[in-house]
């Protein structure tokens, strides 16, 4: 099989970016960062991309004419390096219609809450706000919306009476940095198929159960 070649946009830190890095680098994950694609010219994710060698390009929206002919070069920068999937590593944009046609189930994020609960900016607030005793991330294809498209993978923790948005924050982060690895190898071995508006996940499964415990190590 061909190795994947993953296409990275990231707005900010960059921690799920440093973690899909370190699953290819550990083996976990066989795959390839080609180029990260950023629209902030401060966020850290470009120190972690020369760290390891990675193509990147600062790409701000206000040169462009429009909303349609900012995603369409990015479409055209991943598509001229043959990407085959792209990653939405802290994001802070919604993605527009030439991106998500050129890459129809080809791009991922991750969310920081339990879709469709708490979708948009600030879910781990939202979620605790809100009362909730169990939260969680979320990695999904993209569509059309905010943060609607097919699941593919969950991971639950607890939410306490007294939880601070940085304690649950760093909760679900520790767990985005297994699931958004985990979510892309199952897309390089080819074993997710969208159905309508769910994702069947073939093959062996018991890694992903065994990820709703965060106790347990795969
Ligand atoms: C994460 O909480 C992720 O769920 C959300 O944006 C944040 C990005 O963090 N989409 P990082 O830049 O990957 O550290």
């Amino acid at each position: 099989m061909e190795t994947l070649s993953i296409g990275v946009l990231a707005s900010g830190r960059g921690s799920n970016f440093q973690a899909i890095i370190d699953a290819i680098d550990s083996g976990y994950l066989k795959a390839h960062i080609v180029l990260l694609i950023t629209d902030n010219p401060n966020a850290y994710a470009i120190e972690r991309a020369q760290k390891h060698a990675i193509e990147t390009l600062i790409l701000t929206p206000k040169l462009f004419a429009s909303r349609n002919d900012y995603f369409k070069k990015i479409a055209e920068e991943l598509k001229v390096r043959e990407v085959g999937l792209v990653i939405l590593a802290g994001f802070m944009r919604v993605v527009g219609k030439p991106l998500v046609d050129a890459y129809r189930y080809r791009i991922m994020n991750i969310h920081p809450a339990l879709l469709p609960s708490f979708p948009g900016l600030h879910g781990q607030s939202q979620a605790l706000e809100y009362g909730v005793k169990i939260s969680g991330c979320t990695v999904h294809f993209v569509d059309e919306g905010v943060d609607t498209g097919p699941i593919i993978i969950q991971a639950a923790v607890p939410a306490f009476f007294d939880d601070t948005e940085d304690a649950l924050s760093e909760r679900i982060l520790r767990l985005e940095h297994r699931i958004f690895p985990e979510a892309i190898r199952l897309f390089a071995e080819n074993r997710l198929e969208v159905v309508g508006r769910k994702v069947n996940i073939y093959g062996e499964i018991r890694e992903i159960s065994a990820l709703l415990n965060p106790r347990i190590t795969t």
